[in-house]
């Protein structure tokens, strides 16, 4: 038997993440965290120098890229090269850095068979943009998570100051609004909903009530 995928995607802030963490707990199902991917691509380009609009430099680095996920004790754990990078792909620089290296085809298409690779038995909750649309079109179940860019801006400012980072709101929501841009208008995999996507808007739902949403409609398909 195949492994089950089930997809979730989103704009940036919309609460992929903790859903889909949460789902992959309950089925007891692997977990694709894909823009960590673009995020560890990002800090290898910065850690070797390589400009951003440099194709042939991004591209081997991409091919080549050594990074594993874990799960310890302490969370969801990313080495780059032997380093823990955990922390440090979750700054908003990086995040940016990584929506514009995202951009590029050649590079999505390198990285595709890296993000196949995580389609694992009994099965596997992934989290990005193009999940459903792209890198696994054929997943049992499609998850489309939204939320208004301020009441996100509002999240990632919580999440953000937990994390000990001093931030201000009007700066996250500028990055939010400049981040969907860029995701929604490139010519490569778009953030859009898949087709039999279930679109669930979070803004006035609880993290709870997203789970319950989605779980049922997973379950209903598997
Ligand atoms: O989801 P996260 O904010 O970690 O992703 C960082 C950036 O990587 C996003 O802004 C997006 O541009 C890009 N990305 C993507 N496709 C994915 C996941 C992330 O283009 N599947």
């Amino acid at each position: 038997r195949k492994a089950y995928v089930v997809t979730v995607d989103g704009p940036s802030g919309a609460g992929k993440g903790t859903l889909s963490n949460m789902l992959a707990d309950a089925y007891k199902w692997h977990f694709l965290d894909s823009g960590a991917i673009y995020r560890v691509l990002a800090i290898a380009a910065i850690h070797h120098k390589i400009a951003l609009d440099d194709i042939h430099g991004l591209q081997p680095l991409a091919n080549g890229l050594d990074v594993t996920f874990s799960v310890t004790d302490k969370g969801n754990r990313v080495i780059l090269e032997g380093e823990d990078v955990s922390d440090d792909i979750r700054s908003e620089e990086v995040g940016s850095t990584a929506s514009q290296i995202a951009s590029i085809p050649m590079i999505r298409e390198a990285l595709l068979k890296r993000q196949r690779a995580f389609a694992q038995l009994p099965g596997l909750v992934a989290d990005g943009r193009d999940m459903g649309t792209v890198v696994f079109p054929e997943a049992v179940a499609k998850i489309f998570l939204t939320a208004s860019a301020q009441s996100r801006a509002q999240r990632r400012y919580e999440q953000l100051k937990a994390m000990g980072q001093d931030v201000k709101i009007a700066c996250l929501l500028m990055d939010i609004q400049a981040r969907d841009e860029r995701d929604l208008n490139r010519a490569t995999a778009p953030l859009v909903a898949a087709k039999y996507a279930l679109e669930i808007d979070s803004t006035a739902l609880g993290i709870a009530q997203v789970f319950e949403i989605a779980k049922a409609f997973i379950d209903s398909k598997i």
